[in-house]
């Protein structure tokens, strides 16, 4: 299936249907002109919470608000066209009550005109989960290592090896069976992962997870190499763009040093004013 074979948006059931089917791609996307190229080559786009790590400097993705995922959600929507569009639910704002996740889901939807939202956990999260699919917001799930919950873990650490495996492989049925019409497995062992995508009817989505997943994701900034500093095992990078804006930067700088740029390309003349003159 060619990205440009396919005309209209693609939808939260035409993503569950994908189980088993051709690799589900997925990559996030925080701004309109990442999202217009994500669009073109990716099934879904999701606009991450990893948003307030990667634009917003912050420590972890704790901080994030639900008016930082809605600006952003707005204008990765303003971007997309086939690919279906998933706005996270940040910290904060569904843990407490399905009512409240209701509703940070709903305003989410309604002001960005995303077609679903992603929330983190479990078995704990399953009646949330059914809740939000019940009432008409699809909801894609995450399990394994859920950063929102990075003060419990004690860091960002593998999950699901030896005997947590069940528990890990549980979560993923429970939100599953709650209606997830996907469920993101993050930083799992390949074998584990292998097992829940054989034990789930909706998609897995891997992260540092396995290629038996049903799909894949990964952050745009990691996988255009954006940080130097920031190099996790699971991450392929396809191109070099924080060292070329380095080189990029550098180079203006020393020409404006150098008085180099503007050169006369570059600058308006005396004569009469013609098209881009
Ligand atoms: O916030 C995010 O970018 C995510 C993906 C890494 C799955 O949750």
């Amino acid at each position: 299936m060619s990205a440009t074979s396919i005309s209209k948006a693609l939808t939260p059931p035409d993503i569950a249907a994908r189980k088993g089917a051709a690799p589900i791609v997925c990559l996030t996307a925080y701004t309109t002109p990442i999202s217009r190229i994500v669009d073109r080559h990716c099934d879904l786009i999701l606009v991450g919470d990893s948003v307030g790590m990667v634009l917003h400097g912050l420590a972890s993705t704790v901080g994030v608000t639900l008016e930082m995922m809605i600006l952003h959600g707005q204008a990765v929507r303003r971007g997309a066209e086939r690919a279906l569009v998933v706005v996270d639910l940040p910290f904060g704002s569904y843990e407490a009550s399905p009512e409240q996740a209701f509703s940070s889901a709903a305003r989410v939807m309604a002001e960005t005109n995303c077609a679903a939202v992603k929330l983190e956990g479990g078995e704990a999260m399953a009646e949330t989960v059914r809740f939000l699919t019940r009432r008409g917001i699809p909801v894609m799930a995450h399990v394994g290592l859920t950063p929102q919950a990075v003060n419990t873990f004690g860091g960002y650490k593998v999950q699901g090896r030896g005997a947590s495996a069940e528990r890990v492989a549980a979560d993923a049925r429970a939100v599953a069976e709650a209606g997830a019409f996907s469920v993101v497995l993050e930083k799992i062992t390949d074998t584990l992962a292998r097992t829940i995508t054989q034990q789930i009817s909706a998609p897995t989505i891997g992260i540092g997870a396995s290629a038996a997943c049903d799909g894949q994701i990964l952050v745009i900034d990691d996988v255009l190499g954006l940080f130097d500093d920031f190099r996790p095992k699971f991450v392929k990078r396809y191109a070099e763009f924080g060292r070329d804006a380095d080189a990029a930067i550098a180079a203006y700088a020393a020409d404006v040093r150098e008085r180099k740029f503007p050169a006369a390309e570059h600058v308006f003349g005396d004569g009469p004013q013609r098209r881009g003159t």
